[in-house]
């Protein structure tokens, strides 16, 4: 049986972070979604309460600490301590290295890395007191490198020596920490970079899935499947590992 725990989602609003927090809920766990506005977090936060599941929503900048003090603070008032985080917040400022501003290196690093360090710490306390935990980052297969990608695949690649260095330090308090890198999901994000691009998203869709084994693009359920694996109960023995969910293998 599932234990009733708290899961912290960051960037829980919409796509990939917002199936992963319904997986949760489904799966048994309160649930905090946090994203920049507390109200965007409105539908998600319904949709898991319409189920019969616990969830609140939280407005914070992941890569703020004092945000991120204040919403981890909140978590463990109204829904109990959470030794459950998944670091999901993410945005792309993509350009050619010539062109890249460093605006657009800070804001991806702060968001990727900063966020997933600050809230990580915040919650390791709760988990470390609790003596169980799961800490899940979101990588990329952009970590592998990406034109047009310096800043998000270096944070993306970062983020996998960091979930590797928690796995190792976290490991003798009952916490794992694992990373999930996926291909290419439709959400938003993706979205927009159909936009940039000047092609509809079906004809990006139909484009990238010409180069993706299993024939399709992903979903963000299919990110939340691996998630709810990695944040399972079940999973105590599984720990400072990358899975690529990209229909097929990567090199
Ligand atoms: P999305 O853009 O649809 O959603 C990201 C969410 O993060 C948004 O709700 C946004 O408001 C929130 N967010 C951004 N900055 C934040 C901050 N500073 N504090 C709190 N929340 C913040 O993105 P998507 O596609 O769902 O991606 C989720 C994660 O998965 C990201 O880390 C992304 O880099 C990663 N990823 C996505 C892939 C894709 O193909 N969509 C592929 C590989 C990785």
């Amino acid at each position: 049986m599932t234990e009733k725990r708290t899961a912290i989602v960051t960037g829980g609003a919409r796509g990939i972070g917002a199936a992963v927090a319904l997986r949760l809920a489904s799966a048994g766990r309160r649930v905090a979604v946090i994203d920049l506005r507390e109200d965007d977090t409105a539908d998600v936060v319904a949709s898991i309460r319409a189920t019969g599941g616990e969830a609140i929503g939280i407005g914070a900048d992941v890569s703020a600490s004092a945000d991120v003090a204040a919403a981890v603070e909140r978590v463990g008032e109204q829904l109990g301590a959470p030794t459950i985080l998944v670091n999901n917040a993410g945005i792309l400022r993509d350009n050619l290295l010539f062109k890249m501003t460093e605006d657009d290196w800070d804001a991806v690093m702060d968001v990727h890395l900063r966020g997933a360090f600050l809230m990580s710490r915040a919650v390791q306390a709760h988990q470390v007191q609790a003596g169980w935990g799961r800490i899940l980052n979101l990588s990329s297969t952009s970590a592998l490198g990406n034109r047009g990608q310096a800043n998000y695949s270096a944070a993306k690649a970062g983020l996998q020596g960091f979930t590797k260095t928690l796995a190792i330090e976290l490991g003798r308090f009952g916490v794992t920490a694992n990373a999930i890198a996926p291909g290419f999901v439709q959400t938003a994000m993706t979205r927009a970079t159909a936009e940039r691009l000047g092609m509809t998203f079906e004809d990006f869709l139909a484009e990238v899935a010409k180069d993706i084994p299993v024939g399709r693009t992903g979903l963000p359920e299919d990110i939340a499947a691996a998630a709810a694996f990695f944040t399972g109960d079940e999973a105590a023995f599984v720990s400072g590992q990358v899975l690529y969910v990209a229909g097929g293998p990567t090199d």
